[in-house]
């Protein structure tokens, strides 16, 4: 296919899959606002079992998307779909456990040939480059059979790494932008000093409907680099100390305590604490250069397009803290919170 592909026309009829979950909702929120015509792929089963995700496919057909039926590892049925409603991008941000279906939706769209760009379940790390401990490893692996497979197939592809979302990295939870920071004690990955970068969800979805429609993206990887979105975790606890106004004592989360919760191997949360080893030990995102000819930077491709920093993340974080609780002795560390009304990590954000 390579050369014989035709420049995507602006604004082409886009598959998302995955626009009930955690990356993909930003993806399908960002499309529509971008006026694109948004077709969304569920699964008619899932949704009738789950409310909130019901709600959300509910949300996004109220602002113009268009509810397609059906499984993206089902051939068959992709191949009708796509001819059907004359699908021209694909977007899939399938969660961990359906990484290898995507097999079977690139047979799919290399057999109705009419498919501008593929930008498949990546949404990390240029998992070509980094090597987590297993199980980060593992799904890296199904990533990478996914990417040989495109780059075989003659697909027109973009590889997106949006590198880490701007919230609090919890290293047992695989959606932190629903959790608000700490409010009992941090805890601090190794010295908390290496670097990493910081996305806000909003930004992965805008950013990602951008690099649609441009051919310097095309068949190149994408990587999220914002510099005044790079921080340490020592930096992300002293910014969120200045806007919660009191300060939280720090423990130590050694790299054999990351390593000891990956071996656990309780799935996904322990993809999340090797992943945050690679992150926060390793410097996964940091320890290479952008030297190969297939890289590009998005805030240097769209110097001009705004971007969240963390620190107004953060302060949209203390904003939703409708009673942050306020320290009982003013003497730099709290000692016990004013009665709460829960854990830190039960306080989901609803918003
Ligand atoms: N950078 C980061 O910090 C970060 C954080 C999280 C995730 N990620 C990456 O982002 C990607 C998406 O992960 P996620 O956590 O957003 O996933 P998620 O919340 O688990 O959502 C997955 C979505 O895919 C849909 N889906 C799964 N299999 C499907 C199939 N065969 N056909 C149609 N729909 C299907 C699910 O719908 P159903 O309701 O039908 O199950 C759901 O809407 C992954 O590659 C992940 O590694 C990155």
């Amino acid at each position: 296919m390579g050369s014989e592909i035709p420049s995507v026309k602006e604004g082409g009829r886009t598959l998302i899959i995955g626009s009930t979950g955690f990356i993909g909702r930003f993806v399908a929120e960002a499309s529509l606002a971008s006026g694109r015509p948004t077709y969304l792929l569920v699964r008619g089963g899932r949704l009738s079992s789950c409310k909130a995700k019901a709600n959300a496919a509910m949300s996004l057909q109220e602002k113009g998307a268009i509810i397609l039926q059906g499984s993206s590892s089902d051939k068959a049925t992709m191949e009708k779909l796509l001819k059907e409603h004359k699908i021209e991008i694909v977007i899939s941000a399938v969660g961990g456990e359906s990484i290898l279906g995507q097999l079977v939706l690139v047979e799919a769209m290399k057999s109705v040939g009419t498919i501008k760009r593929f930008l498949p379940s990546e949404f990390g790390h240029d998992i070509d480059r980094a090597h987590p401990v297993e199980p980060g490893l593992a799904m890296y692996e199904k990533k990478r059979t996914v990417r040989r497979l495109i780059e075989g197939s003659g697909l027109p592809y973009t590889y997106v790494c949006c590198n880490s979302i701007a919230a609090w990295p919890y290293h047992d939870n695989t959606h932190p932008a629903d959790v608000f920071p700490p409010l009992d004690r941090f805890q601090i990955y190794g010295d908390g000093t290496v670097k990493a970068y910081f996305m806000a969800g909003r930004d992965i979805g805008k950013f990602t409907i951008k690099c649609l429609d441009d051919d310097r993206t095309l068949n190149k990887t994408v990587h999220f680099r914002p510099s005044k979105n790079l921080l340490s975790i020592n930096e992300l606890a002293s910014l969120w100390e200045e806007k919660i106004g009191f300060k939280l004592p720090r423990a130590t989360v050694t790299e054999e305590d990351l390593l000891s919760a990956a071996q656990e191997m309780v799935i996904p949360r322990s993809v999340v604490a090797a992943l945050t080893h690679d992150i926060f030990i390793k410097g996964c995102q940091v320890n290479y250069s952008l030297d190969k000819p297939t890289d590009v930077e998005v805030t240097s491709l769209y110097p001009d397009m705004p971007l969240k920093t963390v620190d107004e993340c953060f302060s949209e974080f203390a904003k939703k803290i409708a009673d942050v609780p306020k320290p009982v002795e003013d003497s730099g560390y709290r000692v016990s919170i004013v009665s709460p009304k829960s854990k830190p990590e039960a306080l989901v954000l609803t918003a």
